[in-house]
């Protein structure tokens, strides 16, 4: 991953820990409304893929006990890992892109739903990718890939030679002279791997996503309902599709893009099909980004304005990410894919503790207040969640009782101690593991791994009934807290 050059190195500090009655009497334990739904706390756990889902995309015992483990911790709201509305293999990551998919995860309801004693509410983060392709070896990206055209024969002075002789030329070009004869989409897929935009429109299906995605989320958040979810998250953030509309590099010229009253169009069509599709009594909000923090990319102005239209719209609820892009990935390795959370804009989605002067703890935080304060000046109460690097109780408060946003998102946090939400409020915090920060689970999640945290994935390896992760050396699941069990927890 990359870090910022000026390598500050970070410690979390999460301050002082409230009594139980300070935290009985503070805003992040004092209820929210959020849509169709309550939350008894104004705590949230945003997405995160554990790839734990089967090769099909079905529901796990694995993704089960993964969910109950910190249903048992009893945050407000959590969010399940991105799930993929299509009917494509997309390896172990859940999928809802077919009624097959609805009872399993009808048991992950039921699973959180119990184990929190029916006081954390789940959500399901709705997804749409397009399609990308591993880094070819340049053998084969030469001998079989590339589409020669009359552009390459001219710029190898070879009109008239046969295909595979101007194959064979361009296979032995030096870099300097391939930057000459490939145009920059060619170079890409030759250096990063092939992947597609949604400004491709000369591909058909490219050009027909504003017509085919708002019937694919609809259907998607349907089955959600179906399933006993209290909500969905439209994923409008990151490399995905739905951000891809909205970023600022977005210049389709069918009328979804440029402009961004052009480029927000998409994700308010797929929002109102989702709505008909669930009523008006079901929790539908999105997450999408604060900044893309890429050259060119957009800046907290357009997303205040999304914000707005967003609310307007009539979602409930605003989670708002930041970075993680494509754009300015690291070059994978040859058989690998690009990955949209190793450059700059990687490091603001999930900023690690060697940081620059800001630090990697709530980066998040202003932009997300400036967009929350744009939604309220237009006159909307939509609730905002903020996310990135919070692991504190007074960091969490402070940042409420400002105003900058209304629910807190603790991501890695909540990895490294599911039980974050009940030792606080139970006024236990001095008992909390808190996060390093130093993105080992992120690491693990690159390489599609079972993500675990490096807190605890090698505790107590021998206790009975340990379930471990394929290569049988860490175990899969945080240690039982004692404290949940305790008979003042209710
Ligand atoms: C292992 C892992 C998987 C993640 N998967 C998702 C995801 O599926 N969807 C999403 O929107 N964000 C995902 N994220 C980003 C987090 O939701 C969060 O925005 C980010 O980690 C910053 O918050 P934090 O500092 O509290 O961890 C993931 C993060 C991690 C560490
Ligand atoms: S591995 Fe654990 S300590 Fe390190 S960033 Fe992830 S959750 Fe935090």
């Amino acid at each position: 991953m990359w870090r910022p050059p000026q390598r500050i190195k970070w410690h979390p500090d999460p301050g002082s820990w409230p009594s139980a009655e300070a935290a009985a009497r503070s805003l992040l334990y004092s209820p929210i409304r959020v849509g169709g739904t309550g939350l008894s706390s104004r705590t949230w756990v945003p997405a995160m893929v554990p790839w734990r889902a089967s090769a099909e995309g079905h529901v796990t015992d694995a993704n089960i006990e993964w969910y109950e483990r910190f249903a048992r911790g009893r945050p407000g709201a959590i969010v399940v890992e991105a799930t993929g509305i299509r009917e494509v293999p997309s390896g172990p990551l859940l999928r809802i892109g077919d009624d097959r998919f609805i009872p399993g995860l009808a048991r992950l309801t039921d699973a959180v739903r119990r184990a929190s004693g029916g006081e954390t509410r789940l959500f399901i983060q709705l997804i749409d990718f397009l399609a990308i392709r591993r880094r070819p070896e340049p053998e084969k990206f030469f001998r079989r890939h590339l589409q020669i055209g009359d552009r390459h024969r001219a710029a190898l002075d070879a009109r008239d030679w046969p295909e595979d002789a101007v194959r064979e030329r361009l296979a032995r070009l030096p870099q300097a002279e391939l930057a000459q004869v490939l145009d920059a989409r060619e170079l890409e897929a030759l250096r990063m791997g092939y992947r597609e935009r949604v400004t491709d429109t000369d591909l058909a299906h490219i050009r027909a996503l504003p017509r085919t995605l708002p019937d694919l989320f609809s259907a998607a958040a349907r089955r959600a309902r179906e399933a006993g979810f209290d909500g969905v998250e439209l994923h409008y953030a990151h490399a995905y599709t739905m951000a891809s509309f909205l970023s600022a590099r977005n210049d389709r010229a069918d009328g979804y893009g440029g402009p961004r009253a052009n480029r927000v169009r998409l994700p308010i069509e797929v929002y109102r099909r989702v709505r008909e599709a669930v009523g008006a009594d079901y929790t539908v909000g999105c997450r999408y980004l604060a900044e893309e923090c890429i050259e060119d990319g957009m800046g907290v102005e357009d997303a205040a304005w999304f914000g707005v239209e967003f609310a307007r719209a009539g979602m409930d609820f605003l989670s708002l990410s930041r970075g993680g892009k494509f754009e300015d990935a690291r070059q994978p390795a040859v058989g690998a894919s690009a990955y949209p959370y190793t450059g700059p804009s990687g490091y603001e989605c999930m900023p690690q503790y060697v940081s620059d002067e800001r630090g990697p703890f709530g980066r998040n935080v202003e932009p997300a207040a400036r967009i929350r304060a744009a939604v309220r000046a237009a006159g909307f109460s939509t609730p905002v969640v903020v996310s990135g690097g919070i692991h504190g109780f007074d960091q969490a408060e402070a940042l409420l009782r400002e105003g900058k946003a209304d629910l807190v998102g603790f991501a890695r946090q909540s990895l490294a101690d599911p039980d974050w939400f009940r030792k606080v409020k139970l006024g236990r915090g001095s008992e909390v593991r808190v996060c390093r920060y130093t993105n080992y689970c992120e690491a693990l999640d690159q390489k599609h791994a079972q993500v675990t945290c490096e807190l605890w994935d090698r505790e107590a390896l021998e206790e009975p009934g340990v379930g471990k992760t394929a290569d049988g050396k860490r175990r899969m699941l945080p240690p039982a807290w004692p404290g949940n069990a305790l008979p003042r927890d209710k």
